[in-house]
C-alpha cells in the first residue's frame, strides 16, 4: 500500500503534483473561465457577498490564512480567517451576505462543524472545501468544492494542504470573476499560472536530497523557529506545526516582522531558524525586509536555513543552508515553499526514531470539541 515508500507520509508528499493537478482538473475551461459545478450558490448570491469568513483547524486553518491574502487582493472583499474552535464563542457578526468558507480534509472535525452550524443559524451562506465525499461538513453546507487529494492516511496533513490551497485560490478567482474586478488581467494570468503548479511541485520534490541530509543534522536540536511574511507567514506556521506533531520538538512560526517585538530573544548560538523568503520580483519590498530579518537573526547566532526563489542571490550571504524553489507568483508560492518543510519534519521525526504516520496523542480526525 505504501508503494515502496517507508511511510504513508512520504508517499503522500510525493503524490502532491498529482493531487494539485486533480484538484484543478475540469475547473478551468479553454477560455480560462472557472467552472465550479459543485458550487450551488448562484452568481447573484456571490455578487451579494460583502464579507468572507474562513473557519478551520490546524493545517486547514493555515490554508485559510493563505486564502485571506489571495481573496482580499483579487476580490477586494474583506476576508477574515478564524480558528473554528474560537469562532462561535465570540459572537461573530454574520448575516445573509456573509460567505463562510469551512475548510476540512476529513469533513468530520467537530470544531469546524460547530462553527459551520453557528454560521448557518445566523443565515450566512456556507461553502465547504473538503477532501471527503459525503462527509458531514459538505452535507451541511450550501455549496461544496471538493479537493481531489485522494485518501490521506498519514495523520499529518500534506497533500490535503496543497489541494486546500488550490481550492481556496479557485474560490478567490471565481468570486473575482463573477463580481467583475479591478484586477481582471491579473486574475487571467493567475488562472494560467495555476496550471503550471503541478510541474513546479514536481521540480521541488526532485531537489529534496539536501533537505534530508540537513534533517539528520537537526535531529538533536532543542527548538526550531520558522519565519516568513505575507503568505510565507502561514507557511512558517505550517512548517512548525509539522515539526511539533511529528518530531515532538519545540517549534514555532513567526511573522518575521514581529521578531523584534519579543521572539528574537529566543535566538541563541546555533538556534536553527527556517526562513521562507518571498520572491524578489513582484512585492520586492517584502523580500528586502525578510532579508534584513534574516541578517538580524544571524547576527544573534542563528543557524539560518533559507528557502528562496531560484535566482535570488541577495539572500545567499546570510544563508547557512540555502534551498531554492522554482520561480512562482507570490500568492501561489506556498504550493512550492511548504514542500521542503514537510520533508524536513518527516525526516527529522524519522531520524529521531518516531512513527511518522502515527504520532503520539493524535488522531486523523478529531470528532470531539
Ligand atoms: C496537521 C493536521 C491537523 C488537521 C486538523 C483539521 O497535520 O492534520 O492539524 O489539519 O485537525 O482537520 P480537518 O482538515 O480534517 O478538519
Amino acid at each position: 500500500e505504501k508503494s515502496g515508500y517507508e511511510y504513508f507520509m512520504l508517499k503522500e508528499i510525493a503524490e502532491q503534483p498529482h493531487a494539485v493537478a486533480e484538484t484543478l482538473l475540469g475547473r478551468l475551461n479553454e477560455h480560462g473561465d472557472l467552472m465550479l459545478d459543485e458550487v450551488r450558490l448562484t452568481d447573484q448570491d456571490l455578487r451579494d457577498v460583502d464579507k468572507v469568513f474562513i473557519v478551520a483547524c490546524g493545517t486547514a486553518y493555515h490554508s485559510g490564512m493563505v486564502a485571506k491574502y489571495a481573496i482580499e487582493h483579487w476580490t477586494r472583499i474583506p476576508c477574515e480567517v478564524e480558528l473554528a474552535s474560537e469562532f462561535r464563542y465570540r459572537d461573530p457578526v454574520l448575516d445573509r451576505s456573509t460567505l463562510v468558507v469551512a475548510i476540512s480534509q476529513s469533513g468530520e472535525t467537530m470544531d469546524t462543524l460547530m462553527a459551520l452550524r453557528h454560521a448557518k443559524e445566523q443565515k450566512a451562506r456556507v461553502l465547504a472545501i473538503c477532501n471527503t465525499n459525503g462527509s458531514t461538513i459538505p452535507r451541511e453546507s450550501d455549496a461544496v468544492l471538493y479537493t481531489h487529494a485522494g485518501p490521506e492516511i498519514a495523520v499529518a496533513s500534506t497533500k490535503a494542504f496543497l489541494t486546500q490551497l488550490v481550492a481556496c485560490y479557485l474560490v478567490g478567482l471565481h468570486l473575482a470573476q463573477v463580481r467583475g474586478v479591478k484586477y481582471a488581467d491579473e486574475v487571467a494570468a493567475v488562472v494560467a499560472q495555476l496550471q503550471e503548479m503541478p510541474g513546479k511541485v514536481e521540480q521541488v520534490l526532485d531537489m529534496m536530497e539536501p533537505i534530508r541530509l540537513l534533517a539528520r543534522e537537526l535531529a538533536e536540536a532543542k527548538s526550531v523557529l520558522f519565519i516568513g511574511r505575507h503568505v510565507s507567514y502561514p507557511v512558517a506556521l505550517e512548517g512548525a506545526l509539522k515539526l511539533k506533531e511529528l518530531a515532538y520538538m519545540h517549534a514555532e512560526g513567526f511573522a518575521a516582522g514581529e521578531l523584534k517585538h519579543g521572539p528574537i530573544a529566543l535566538i541563541d548560538h546555533g538556534t536553527p531558524v527556517v526562513c521562507v523568503v518571498p520572491s524578489p520580483r513582484g512585492r520586492g519590498v517584502l523580500h528586502d525586509k525578510v532579508v534584513s530579518n534574516i541578517q538580524e537573526v544571524r547576527a544573534r547566532g542563528a543557524r539560518t536555513i533559507v528557502i528562496a526563489e531560484e535566482g535570488d542571490t541577495a539572500v545567499a550571504p546570510y544563508a547557512d543552508h540555502l534551498f531554492y524553489v522554482p520561480v512562482t507568483p507570490t500568492l501561489l508560492a506556498p504550493l512550492v515553499t511548504t514542500v521542503p518543510l514537510q520533508v524536513l519534519a518527516c525526516e527529522i521525526a524519522s531520524a529521531r526514531g518516531h512513527d511518522v504516520d502515527q504520532p503520539r496523542n493524535l488522531a486523523k480526525s478529531v470528532t470531539v470539541e
